[in-house]
């Protein structure tokens, strides 16, 4: 089967290799032509783990091509793929300028039937607006339809997510539509993947409803961190004692720095909006949000509990990307710390293994580091804010020798306290006691008004 998918963003290109890899005949089309350039020459606009070697294999065996025609992308295929972006409005709605232009620039070329499907992450109704949108720029009124298709790719695993998901949604109205998904889907069949065939309206909300509930399990389980550093209580264990019970599950319940991406922040803030425009607010979701920033401040907090007083401390820090396995920094947690540490008079020495480059271009006070182990030199703290594997690895004696202090605050709970302990480092986690003492030379706490104690004592 042939198909097109319009935008070559991170879902776009992902889900382009993935179908491309199943067997069909795809075409990416991008208005950037440098993008579309520089993809045919092999150079892909992010990093991914195992997409440049996809690409690249599919390519060379001409079932990927890439385009900046529009009408050379409808032409081509039977189902056109939106996967262009739907960033964050002001109010929180979900900026659908892209997908109108892309819908109606759809229609103006369409010269027989096509299955027009939105993979972006859209507001529910969009379906029906994306439909209007085509017929009012069709030249000649020629039959299509509009399929919901959401995807739920993780950015770091996106190829395992997208060649093996656990679960496809369709949701159209169009039985035709139906029979022609499934096809392009057979090749998940054999693993045996569920298929969810639905009204566009419950597919759109699906998408919302689940990184909302994914959102709000990081929340909850921030907050019991929180709680147990109060009661003297570990989280890890509290979240694995939970997680055994196949009603919770054990997954996205790591207490940490906060989430971010691109998608939580924006995909919550459009179910907030949703709720507020069809007056059923959305409570639950609105205070996850609110749980997430300030979970973000209490790291800050905690990293001066640790120093003492950030100005004029030196803090190494690893890990800039929002997760490991990536170098996007969109809604980053860590970067926003690193830039609240550098706002209250901190020197930050970074090091992220991909997204250390763009990280100093957005906030060019951050010292770039060539590895943890520059980052660790004379600081006062090594922050670990994005848990890439290599930092799970480090000498830690190298690390302790190179420090001015040997106090590590560890926002994503990686190492051991009682090993940290042992090894006579200063070791602060979330949701876990401290351990260790604060060398002698670090200064007793400011006494800033926003300034909490966090760790016990
Ligand atoms: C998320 C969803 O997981 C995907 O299913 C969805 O397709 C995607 O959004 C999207 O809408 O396109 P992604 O943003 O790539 O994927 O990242 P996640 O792996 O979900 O992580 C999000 C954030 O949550 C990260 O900052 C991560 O560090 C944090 N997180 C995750 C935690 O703090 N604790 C956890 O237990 C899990």
């Amino acid at each position: 089967m042939n198909i097109s998918i319009i935008g070559t963003g991170y879902v776009g290109l992902v889900t382009g290799a993935c179908f491309a890899e199943f067997g069909m005949t795809v075409t990416c089309m991008d208005t950037n032509p440098q993008r579309i350039h520089q993809l045919r020459e092999g150079i892909l606009p992010f990093y991914e783990p195992g997409l440049l070697e996809l690409v690249k294999k599919n390519v060379q065996e001409h079932r990927l091509h890439f385009t900046a025609s529009l009408q050379e992308a409808v032409d081509h295929a039977l189902v056109i793929f939106i996967a262009v972006g739907t960033p964050s409005s002001e109010d929180g709605s979900a900026d659908l300028s892209a997908v109108e232009h892309v819908a109606k620039g759809i229609g103006a070329c369409m010269n027989g039937y096509k299955v027009i499907v939105t993979k972006s992450t859209v507001p529910v109704g969009t379906a029906t607006r994306v439909r209007e949108w085509i017929q009012a720029e069709q030249p000649m009124a020629s039959r299509f339809d509009v399929v919901s298709n959401p995807e739920f790719l993780r950015e770091g695993s996106a190829l395992e997510d997208c060649l093996r998901p656990n679960r496809v949604v369709i949701g159209t109205d169009s039985p035709q539509a139906i029979a022609i998904m499934k096809d392009l889907y057979r090749p998940l069949y054999l693993i045996e993947t569920p298929i969810v065939i639905t009204t566009p309206q419950t597919a759109e909300l699906i998408k919302y409803a689940s990184n909302a509930f994914l959102a709000t399990k990081i929340s909850f389980i921030n907050e019991i961190a929180n709680l147990c550093e109060a009661v003297q209580a570990d989280v890890q264990i509290v979240s694995k004692g939970m997680g055994l019970d196949n009603r919770i599950g054990s997954k996205f319940l790591h207490a940490g720095a906060g989430f971010g991406g691109s998608c939580f922040g924006k995909d919550t803030a459009a179910l907030i909006y949703l709720g507020e425009i069809v007056n059923c607010p959305m409570h639950i979701t609105r205070a996850t949000t609110q749980t997430n920033d300030r979970q973000k401040q209490r790291m800050v907090e905690k990293i001066q509990l640790a120093v003492g007083s950030l100005s004029g401390k030196t803090i190494g820090f690893l890990g800039l990307s929002f997760k490991p396995n990536t170098n996007d920094l969109r809604d980053s947690p860590a970067l926003e710390i690193a830039a609240a540490l550098l706002a209250k008079g901190a020197t930050v020495q970074a090091y992220d293994p991909e997204a250390l480059d763009e990280a100093c271009l957005s906030i060019p006070g951050i010292h770039p580091c060539e590895d943890a182990y520059q980052a660790a030199e004379g600081a006062d703290a090594l922050v670990l804010a994005t848990e890439w594997n290599q930092f799970r690895h480090l000498d830690l004696r190298k690390i302790q020798s190179l420090m001015q202090n040997p106090t590590v605050v560890d926002l994503r709970n990686v190492y051991e306290p009682l090993t940290m302990q042992n090894m006579g480092f200063h070791y602060i986690s979330v949701g876990r006691p401290t351990v260790g003492h604060p060398s002698a030379s670090v200064s007793t706490p400011s006494s800033s008004p926003e300034f909490i104690e966090l760790t016990p004592s």
